[in-house]
């Protein structure tokens, strides 16, 4: 049985009596809308813990202005239902008001690798996602977190701060999860006509042939990315290209020379939706 909390002070005093228990904490955070990519996240964190801890929060300083944050999709109901099916012990929903009281105002900032890739394009998106994370990780206290690698920026500025701040969490990396077409799964996908559905797949097709064209001995990044945006611009409801690159794992730096082990990245606008999608070389 899920048990819903909205209180932080409640799960603060679950979670003391689960640690009293030598209990071991695995910790999902999401912003809801749950699909199976966060659902694969739970089933990784239940092969390794004793309880399941999935939060559901759509936070609001990771939000630019012109953002989606008021028509971000929300149901808790249904998030509830799936998490019961898969097993959670524990959903924390917090109030906004909660999280970020009247008169808030201590935050997360990193001064590397948060100004690249979707930190140069939202900015002030990367200090909301640290300061949030690292709030729930003091609440929830996890032994294990579990991100998608989906926001592949997001895991490894995530595994910085807690090596920077000394952390006691092991943060956990999960493989994309697809569409059977390829498209990743996302909760922003919902925003997407049957039309622009079918242009996003221009995102994942790009990737794949980024793969190929490397496996067949491409290293020059330019070339790569060349015909990337070709094959991208070729889909009629892609708006915009916002950004294409080949960057190490883990500095987030640009290749002058492809290799083994890199990450391919993009963020494109199908329509009026943002979406990202990225893969390992
Ligand atoms: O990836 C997300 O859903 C969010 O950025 C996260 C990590 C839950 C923080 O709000």
């Amino acid at each position: 049985m899920t048990k819903l909390i909205q209180n932080i002070n409640e799960m603060k005093q679950t979670i003391k009596t689960l640690k009293q228990q030598n209990k071991k904490i695995g910790f999902v955070p999401t912003m809801g809308y749950l699909h199976k990519g966060h659902l694969s996240l739970v089933e990784c964190s239940k092969k390794k813990n004793d309880i399941t801890v999935v939060s559901i929060f759509v936070n609001p300083t990771q939000f630019g202005e012109n953002e989606d944050f008021d028509k971000y999709p929300r149901d808790l109901e249904r998030d509830l239902k799936l998490c019961e099916e898969a097993g959670v012990d524990y959903v924390f929903a917090p109030k906004v008001y909660e999280i970020y009281p009247e008169g808030y105002s201590t935050y997360v900032i990193m001064e590397t690798l948060t100004d690249k890739l979707c930190g140069k394009y939202r900015p002030g998106h990367f200090k909301g996602v640290l300061t949030v994370v690292n709030k729930l990780f003091n609440i929830v206290q996890p032994d294990n977190a579990y991100f998608g690698e989906k926001d592949y920026q997001q895991l490894i500025i995530i595994k910085k701060m807690v090596e920077d701040l000394n952390m006691n969490v092991n943060v956990v990396g999960c493989p994309i999860i697809r569409e059977e077409d390829g498209l990743a799964m996302s909760s922003r996908n919902k925003y997407l006509s049957e039309e622009e559905r079918k242009s996003a797949l221009s995102l994942s097709k790009a990737l794949f042939l980024a793969k190929e064209l490397f496996e067949k001995g491409e290293t020059n990044p330019q070339k790569i990315k060349e015909e990337m945006r070709k094959l991208i611009l070729s889909y009629p409801l892609v708006k915009e290209i916002q950004y294409i690159e080949i960057v190490d794992p883990k500095t987030l730096e640009e290749k002058q020379k492809v290799e083994k082990g890199d990450r391919v990245l993009l963020a494109v606008f199908v329509g009026d939706t943002r979406l990202i999608d990225n893969i390992e070389l």
